[in-house]
Protein backbone atom coordinates (compact mmCIF):
# COMPACT_ATOMS: atom_id res chain seq x y z
CA UNK A 1 0.00 0.00 0.00
CA UNK A 2 1.42 3.60 -1.05
CA UNK A 3 1.51 5.73 2.11
CA UNK A 4 0.65 9.64 1.33
CA UNK A 5 0.24 12.18 3.52
CA UNK A 6 -2.92 14.02 3.92
CA UNK A 7 -1.14 17.20 4.90
CA UNK A 8 0.07 20.74 3.36
CA UNK A 9 2.03 21.56 6.11
CA UNK A 10 5.41 21.80 4.70
CA UNK A 11 7.50 21.14 7.70
CA UNK A 12 5.48 17.88 8.21
CA UNK A 13 6.01 17.29 4.42
CA UNK A 14 9.86 18.29 4.65
CA UNK A 15 10.37 15.55 7.93
CA UNK A 16 8.28 12.86 6.49
CA UNK A 17 9.80 12.98 2.65
CA UNK A 18 12.87 12.19 4.84
CA UNK A 19 11.96 9.15 6.20
CA UNK A 20 11.74 7.90 2.15
CA UNK A 21 8.30 6.39 2.87
CA UNK A 22 6.09 9.15 1.46
CA UNK A 23 4.56 8.20 -1.74
CA UNK A 24 2.30 11.29 -2.37
CA UNK A 25 0.01 14.02 -0.40
CA UNK A 26 -3.14 14.84 -0.69
CA UNK A 27 -4.65 18.33 0.52
CA UNK A 28 -8.43 19.51 0.66
CA UNK A 29 -9.61 23.12 0.68
CA UNK A 30 -9.40 22.95 4.32
CA UNK A 31 -5.85 21.98 4.52
CA UNK A 32 -4.66 24.47 2.17
CA UNK A 33 -6.41 27.30 3.65
CA UNK A 34 -4.36 26.35 7.13
CA UNK A 35 -1.62 27.06 5.71
CA UNK A 36 -2.47 30.64 3.82
CA UNK A 37 -0.60 31.01 0.56
CA UNK A 38 -2.08 30.89 -2.88
CA UNK A 39 -2.80 27.10 -3.69
CA UNK A 40 -0.97 27.54 -7.07
CA UNK A 41 2.19 28.94 -4.74
CA UNK A 42 1.35 26.39 -2.04
CA UNK A 43 1.13 23.42 -4.75
CA UNK A 44 4.37 23.57 -6.38
CA UNK A 45 6.29 24.07 -3.32
CA UNK A 46 4.38 20.88 -2.40
CA UNK A 47 6.00 19.54 -5.74
CA UNK A 48 9.18 20.13 -5.19
CA UNK A 49 9.45 18.54 -1.48
CA UNK A 50 7.33 15.20 -2.30
CA UNK A 51 7.70 13.22 -5.80
CA UNK A 52 4.69 11.65 -6.15
CA UNK A 53 1.01 12.06 -6.70
CA UNK A 54 -0.22 15.26 -5.26
CA UNK A 55 -4.07 15.62 -4.99
CA UNK A 56 -4.74 19.20 -5.29
CA UNK A 57 -8.70 20.08 -4.93
CA UNK A 58 -11.48 22.55 -6.72
CA UNK A 59 -13.61 24.53 -5.20
CA UNK A 60 -15.73 25.12 -7.84
CA UNK A 61 -19.61 23.63 -7.77
CA UNK A 62 -20.51 23.45 -11.24
CA UNK A 63 -18.86 21.61 -14.34
CA UNK A 64 -17.82 23.74 -16.52
CA UNK A 65 -15.86 25.97 -14.08
CA UNK A 66 -14.47 22.68 -12.29
CA UNK A 67 -13.28 21.39 -15.56
CA UNK A 68 -11.25 25.01 -16.34
CA UNK A 69 -10.39 24.86 -12.56
CA UNK A 70 -8.95 21.47 -12.84
CA UNK A 71 -6.74 22.32 -16.23
CA UNK A 72 -5.07 25.20 -14.27
CA UNK A 73 -4.72 23.08 -11.39
CA UNK A 74 -3.21 20.22 -13.79
CA UNK A 75 -0.54 22.80 -15.54
CA UNK A 76 0.86 23.83 -11.96
CA UNK A 77 3.29 20.33 -12.41
CA UNK A 78 3.25 17.04 -14.02
CA UNK A 79 2.25 14.83 -10.74
CA UNK A 80 -0.91 17.03 -9.89
CA UNK A 81 -3.97 14.91 -9.43
CA UNK A 82 -7.13 17.17 -9.37
CA UNK A 83 -9.82 16.18 -6.79
CA UNK A 84 -12.58 16.72 -7.39
CA UNK A 85 -16.09 15.79 -5.58
CA UNK A 86 -18.47 13.36 -5.32
CA UNK A 87 -21.37 15.16 -6.87
CA UNK A 88 -23.26 15.14 -10.21
CA UNK A 89 -21.31 18.40 -11.20
CA UNK A 90 -17.98 16.87 -10.06
CA UNK A 91 -18.70 13.33 -11.56
CA UNK A 92 -19.31 15.28 -15.10
CA UNK A 93 -15.89 17.32 -14.51
CA UNK A 94 -14.39 13.81 -13.89
CA UNK A 95 -15.20 12.30 -17.07
CA UNK A 96 -14.52 15.28 -19.01
CA UNK A 97 -11.66 15.27 -17.40
CA UNK A 98 -10.27 11.71 -17.60
CA UNK A 99 -11.16 11.90 -21.46
CA UNK A 100 -8.40 14.66 -21.38
CA UNK A 101 -5.75 12.61 -19.92
CA UNK A 102 -6.37 14.36 -16.84
CA UNK A 103 -6.17 12.22 -13.40
CA UNK A 104 -8.66 12.94 -11.28
CA UNK A 105 -9.11 11.84 -7.59
CA UNK A 106 -12.83 11.68 -6.84
CA UNK A 107 -13.38 13.03 -3.23
CA UNK A 108 -16.15 12.68 -0.58
CA UNK A 109 -17.40 9.22 -0.86
CA UNK A 110 -19.17 7.40 1.76
CA UNK A 111 -20.59 4.33 -0.37
CA UNK A 112 -19.85 1.94 -2.50
CA UNK A 113 -22.46 2.89 -5.28
CA UNK A 114 -20.52 6.33 -5.09
CA UNK A 115 -17.16 4.63 -5.82
CA UNK A 116 -18.77 2.52 -9.26
CA UNK A 117 -20.00 5.76 -10.43
CA UNK A 118 -16.34 7.25 -9.98
CA UNK A 119 -14.80 4.39 -11.83
CA UNK A 120 -17.12 4.26 -14.43
CA UNK A 121 -16.46 8.11 -14.76
CA UNK A 122 -12.93 6.41 -15.68
CA UNK A 123 -11.33 8.69 -11.94
CA UNK A 124 -7.61 7.14 -11.29
CA UNK A 125 -8.13 7.18 -7.22
CA UNK A 126 -11.15 6.81 -5.62
CA UNK A 127 -11.27 8.65 -1.57
CA UNK A 128 -13.72 6.85 0.89
CA UNK A 129 -13.32 8.62 3.82
CA UNK A 130 -13.16 6.02 6.39
CA UNK A 131 -13.19 8.02 9.32
CA UNK A 132 -15.85 10.55 8.45
CA UNK A 133 -17.96 7.17 8.51
CA UNK A 134 -16.80 5.96 11.87
CA UNK A 135 -17.54 9.25 13.62
CA UNK A 136 -21.09 8.57 12.63
CA UNK A 137 -21.49 5.36 13.97
CA UNK A 138 -20.75 3.29 10.53
CA UNK A 139 -17.92 0.91 9.85
CA UNK A 140 -15.09 2.56 7.72
CA UNK A 141 -13.19 0.28 6.91
CA UNK A 142 -16.48 -1.55 5.76
CA UNK A 143 -16.51 0.70 3.19
CA UNK A 144 -13.00 -0.11 1.70
CA UNK A 145 -13.64 -3.84 1.52
CA UNK A 146 -16.62 -3.75 -0.37
CA UNK A 147 -14.96 -1.07 -2.99
CA UNK A 148 -11.62 -3.16 -3.68
CA UNK A 149 -13.96 -6.41 -3.44
CA UNK A 150 -16.27 -4.64 -6.46
CA UNK A 151 -13.48 -3.19 -8.27
CA UNK A 152 -11.60 -6.52 -8.80
CA UNK A 153 -14.71 -8.20 -9.90
CA UNK A 154 -14.67 -5.65 -12.53
CA UNK A 155 -11.09 -4.95 -12.99
CA UNK A 156 -11.67 -1.53 -13.00
CA UNK A 157 -8.07 0.33 -13.10
CA UNK A 158 -9.51 3.52 -9.99
CA UNK A 159 -7.34 3.05 -6.86
CA UNK A 160 -8.68 2.73 -3.92
CA UNK A 161 -7.27 5.59 -1.52
CA UNK A 162 -8.56 4.86 2.42
CA UNK A 163 -8.49 8.51 3.13
CA UNK A 164 -9.55 10.42 6.45
CA UNK A 165 -7.25 7.74 8.74
CA UNK A 166 -7.14 8.60 12.22
CA UNK A 167 -4.95 5.76 13.77
CA UNK A 168 -2.01 3.44 13.19
CA UNK A 169 -4.94 0.61 13.47
CA UNK A 170 -6.83 2.52 10.83
CA UNK A 171 -3.86 2.46 7.99
CA UNK A 172 -2.88 -1.41 9.01
CA UNK A 173 -7.00 -2.42 8.33
CA UNK A 174 -6.85 -0.18 5.19
CA UNK A 175 -3.47 -2.30 4.29
CA UNK A 176 -5.50 -5.98 5.02
CA UNK A 177 -8.41 -4.44 3.22
CA UNK A 178 -6.69 -4.03 -0.13
CA UNK A 179 -6.63 -0.53 -0.31
CA UNK A 180 -3.65 0.65 -2.52
CA UNK A 181 -3.24 3.85 -1.20
CA UNK A 182 -3.75 5.38 2.71
CA UNK A 183 -3.36 9.01 3.59
CA UNK A 184 -2.89 9.78 6.73
CA UNK A 185 -1.96 13.13 9.01
CA UNK A 186 1.32 13.56 9.78
CA UNK A 187 0.74 12.44 13.35
CA UNK A 188 -0.37 8.94 12.17
CA UNK A 189 2.50 8.66 9.84
CA UNK A 190 4.22 9.53 13.19
CA UNK A 191 2.49 6.88 15.36
CA UNK A 192 3.40 3.90 13.15
CA UNK A 193 6.75 3.60 14.22
CA UNK A 194 5.70 3.25 17.79
CA UNK A 195 6.50 0.36 19.86
CA UNK A 196 7.88 -0.16 23.27
CA UNK A 197 9.77 -3.70 22.47
CA UNK A 198 11.76 -1.25 19.81
CA UNK A 199 12.46 1.12 22.62
CA UNK A 200 13.25 -1.25 24.86
CA UNK A 201 15.24 -3.81 23.31
CA UNK A 202 17.34 -0.85 21.64
CA UNK A 203 18.11 0.47 24.77
CA UNK A 204 19.08 -3.18 25.98
CA UNK A 205 21.54 -3.32 22.86
CA UNK A 206 23.58 0.07 22.98
CA UNK A 207 24.10 -1.36 26.91
CA UNK A 208 25.40 -4.79 26.37
CA UNK A 209 27.23 -2.76 23.47
CA UNK A 210 28.70 -0.37 25.36
CA UNK A 211 29.45 -2.42 28.73
CA UNK A 212 31.87 -4.69 26.75
CA UNK A 213 33.38 -2.54 24.37
CA UNK A 214 32.80 1.49 25.62
CA UNK A 215 33.52 0.94 29.23
CA UNK A 216 36.75 -1.55 28.60
CA UNK A 217 39.77 -0.59 30.09
CA UNK A 218 41.91 0.19 27.15
CA UNK A 219 44.63 -3.05 26.96
CA UNK A 220 47.94 -1.74 27.32
C1 LIG B 1 -8.54 13.09 1.96
O1 LIG B 1 -8.13 13.36 0.88
C2 LIG B 1 -9.08 14.06 2.92
O2 LIG B 1 -8.38 15.27 2.77
C3 LIG B 1 -8.91 13.66 4.33
O3 LIG B 1 -8.46 12.33 4.45
C4 LIG B 1 -10.05 13.99 5.23
O4 LIG B 1 -9.71 13.62 6.53
P1 LIG B 1 -10.53 14.13 7.81
O5 LIG B 1 -11.85 13.44 7.82
O6 LIG B 1 -9.69 13.74 8.98
O7 LIG B 1 -10.65 15.62 7.65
Amino acid sequence: MKFFLDTANLDELKKGASWGIVDGVTTNPTLIAKEGRPIEEHIRMICEIVDGDISAEVVSTEAGAMIAEGLELARIHKNVVVKCPLTREGIKATSALSKQGIRVNVTLCFSAGQALIAAKAGAYIISPFVGRLDDIGWNGMDLIRSITHIYKNFGFKTQVLAASLRSPTHVIDAASAGAHIGTMPFKVLDMLFNHPLTDKGLEQFLKDWNKAFAEAPVAV
